[in-house]
């Protein structure tokens, strides 16, 4: 098997000078498919993808993007390779507008970004409506269409997502799970992180269980879905 597009691979680290959090955990997702990561509260899952985006220090383990060693990256120059990540909590400036946050999702870029705007705004068509809304007086769920936006203005070859469906009504979360399937369908790798595990694990290539920082289960998302184990113990049955 060739190397997936982008991998943590045997990571292990915590925060700071404290204990680690993820223990030998390896993640990765393949050229154009959908990953997903499950598992319990606290398992380690916003870490796992910090640990990807370079905001941990690794004890041992690394990154590898395109066969490319970035381990010793900072955040910053993996956008510059083609990473975007939408973190679970504040991923959205609240008191700027709309528009202004995907201008500041677009930092990095010198060129003209208005074609990748209207592309933000033709697949969340509610985001050009409120263009010149501070982000801050939207729904959860547009709020959420901002920040995976904002993400998208980098124009990623690999998208991380950290819960992008939290506090959203099921209707709503239905709604996102299709964009993403649809920005994956044009080619853009996706990692994600799902505490709808079910939902997540019906539209995902791979599925990660993590549990107390390690792999516990790692398989297509169907068969996860079909294990009677992971059913039992992560998805209620
Ligand atoms: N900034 C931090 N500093 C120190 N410890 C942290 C920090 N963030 C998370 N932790 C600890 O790391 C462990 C894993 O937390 P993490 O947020 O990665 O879990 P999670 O699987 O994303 O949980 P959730 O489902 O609640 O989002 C927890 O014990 C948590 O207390
Ligand atoms: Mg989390």
């Amino acid at each position: 098997m060739a190397e997936p597009f982008l991998i943590g691979d045997s990571m292990t680290g915590g925060y700071g000078n404290g204990p680690d959090i993820l223990h030998d955990c390896t993640i990765a997702v393949e050229k154009g498919e959908i990953a997903v990561i499950v598992g319990p509260n606290g398992a380690g899952k916003s870490t796992a993808m910090k640990a990807v985006f370079g905001m941990l220090n690794l004890r041992s383990g690394a990154v590898r993007l395109d066969g490319e060693d970035i381990t010793a990256l900072t955040p910053q120059a993996r956008v510059a390779k083609g990473m975007g990540f939408v973190p679970q909590t504040q991923n959205i400036f609240t008191s700027m507008t709309v528009e202004e946050n995907l201008e500041m999702g677009a930092f990095i870029r010198t060129d003209d970004i208005s074609d990748t705007m209207a592309q933000v705004y033709d697949l969340f068509p509610i985001l050009k409506e409120k263009r010149n809304q501070p982000a801050g007086e939207l729904s959860g769920g547009q709020r959420q269409q901002v920040a995976v936006g904002r993400a998208l203005m980098t124009k990623p070859k690999v998208l991380m997502l950290d819960e992008p469906t939290a506090g959203v009504s099921p209707i709503v979360m239905d709604e996102l799970f299709d964009r993403i399937i649809e920005v994956a369908r044009a080619g853009i790798t996706i990692l994600m992180v799902e505490q709808n595990a079910r939902q997540a694990l019906e539209i995902a290539d791979k599925g990660y269980v993590l549990v107390q920082g390690a792999n516990r289960f790692t398989d297509t998302g169907k068969a996860l879905l079909a294990d009677p184990e992971v059913r039992r113990s992560f998805l209620g049955g």
